[in-house]
């Protein structure tokens, strides 16, 4: 067992922050002292196998993104991380923990997604791993599944009101699906756009001949994500089951989960960093020498990016500050634009949706303490210490105390990180979807579970390293 010391630092949490000593005994975090301390009147430093100097940085909890798709099946190609690559780029920005989606498609049982799952990550991870379970095919069956899932550390599912054809659920096998989550204390987290009008949308533009990504974000209207994040809000209330709604980018959205929680019901929501800072206007419709309008798709994903115009982005940062939006995750879903994206080139309904950010949530989202938008505390909140109670792993993660899991991240504010390929990417992508970005901070080192996986600019970890999280119900309803 390898004994830490980290000195000098100034420990951050939810809710406060101060100088102060961290101590590492293995795996755990032993003991958060006095800066300087000794014990029974031993030098620390000298009795430890290994000080890290965190003087004028600050000394985090390990990033949790309770939002990733690893490997994951979607428009013809698979996501374009691995659960090493995928799990070595979070360890790199700071994140060492995940939660991604096992999957069952309509027509497929729910065990043998999960089972896949387990197969694809298992032995694989850098850091540690959790699961939600997305169920695609609500029917007799995924309802008697979902009844296995507590015990397999499983406390969260995924239902899609939009993707007709590959995960989408109607209102009635949503509702099924809610009376069951709210016997069994499961978190229902929702897609909510309004699928089968999209696809209308979507259709009567590339039959028009408008087939570039931009129109994408056109075909998937904000009002499509307020009608149905208003109607998940309904179906939840009726049923009594709390409800998590995924990838918010509508200000019209946030205003029904905003109502909804001011009227006392357990409603949350998330939102992404894409949400936060890029638009309609300056990505989806981008245009470059390589791809022309094509350009775009590199940030074609849903919930699409918003108009600037509209002020969406404005409003995710107000509703962070106001606890309307309660964490902020990934959604990480990485496709290169060679062989993938392409494959929508002269239809924008055939691009894979997603964007790849595991690497860089934490800097990103420090940039929001730099400009002012959030304070240093609610960074930690946003990024750890909530998707920590949000998701069943309060106590052992999201938090510097005694007996929590050692994943600690010495967070250098002076430091600055330029993100894009060549220089910070570590994502499995031909692109960045945050190329040219330069944010104030960086990731200095990283412990998960006591072994520090990043340090001096260089991975020290190792696929394997990281464990399946076996989950307990969320802390928000105790
Ligand atoms: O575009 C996205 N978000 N791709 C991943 C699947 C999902 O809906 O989260
Ligand atoms: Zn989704
Ligand atoms: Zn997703
Ligand atoms: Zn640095």
């Amino acid at each position: 067992m390898t004994t830490t010391l980290l000195t000098g630092g100034e420990v951050v949490s939810a809710t406060g922050r101060g100088p102060a000593d961290v101590l590492v005994d293995g795996t755990r975090i032993a003991a958060v002292l006095a800066p300087g301390s000794t014990l029974l009147g031993h030098d620390l430093a000298g009795s430890v196998d290994r000080v890290i100097d965190a003087s004028g940085k600050y000394v985090i909890p390990g990033g949790i993104d309770a939002h990733t798709h690893m490997q994951l099946p979607f428009g013809g190609t698979e996501a374009s991380d691995t659960f090493e690559t995928g799990t070595i780029a979070a360890a790199w920005g700071g994140t060492t923990s995940i939660i991604d989606f096992a999957v069952q498609r309509t027509g497929e049982r729910v065990e043998d997604g999960l089972a896949a799952w387990h197969e694809k990550a298992a032995g694989n991870c850098a850091v540690d791993y959790g699961f939600h379970q997305i169920i695609g095919g609500v029917d007799d069956d995924a309802l008697k599944a979902m009844e296995r899932l507590v015990e397999e550390g499983i406390t969260s599912y995924k239902l899609f009101m939009a993707y007709p054809g590959v995960f989408y659920s109607d209102d009635a096998q949503v509702l099924r699906a809610m009376q069951k989550a709210a016997d069994l204390g499961l978190l229902t987290m929702m897609h909510a756009e309004n699928g089968p009008a999209i696809d209308v949308l979507a259709a009567q533009l590339a039959e028009s001949g408008r087939t570039d990504p931009y129109f994408h974000g056109v075909a998937r209207a904000w009002q499509l994500e307020e009608e149905a994040t208003h109607r998940a809000i309904m179906l939840a209330d009726v049923t009594g089951a709390p409800l998590y709604v995924v990838h918010v980018s509508a200000k019209q959205a946030v205003a029904q989960i905003a109502g909804a929680r001011d009227a006392g019901k357990n409603v949350f929501g998330e939102t992404c960093p894409q949400y936060l800072y890029l638009s309609l206007e300056e990505q989806l419709g981008a245009s470059s020498e390589q791809w022309g309008a094509f350009e775009g798709a590199k940030w074609v994903c849903s919930t699409p990016l918003r108009s600037r115009a509209e002020g969406h982005q404005e409003s995710m940062w107000r509703a962070l500050r106001t606890n309307d939006l309660q964490m902020v995750s990934t959604d990480h879903c990485p496709f290169c634009m060679k062989d993938q994206k392409e494959l929508g080139l002269g239809d924008f309904r055939k691009i894979p949706n997603g964007i790849g950010s595991v690497e860089h949530r934490m800097d990103l989202m420090y940039q929001g303490v730099v400009t002012g938008e959030i304070t240093l505390e609610r960074w930690v909140e946003l990024t750890s210490t909530t998707p920590a109670r949000m998701f069943g792993l309060a106590g052992r993660k999201g938090v510097i105390a005694p007996g929590a899991d050692a994943d600690v991240v010495v967070y250098d504010p002076r430091g600055r990180t330029s993100i894009g390929v060549g220089k910070t990417h570590h994502m499995n992508m031909d692109h960045s979807a945050w190329e040219g970005f330069e944010v104030d901070g960086h990731v200095d080192v990283v412990l998960s579970r006591g072994e520090v996986v990043v340090a001096d600019g260089q991975f020290h970890g190792r696929p394997g390293h990281g464990e399946y999280l076996r989950r307990g119900l969320t802390q928000y309803l105790a």
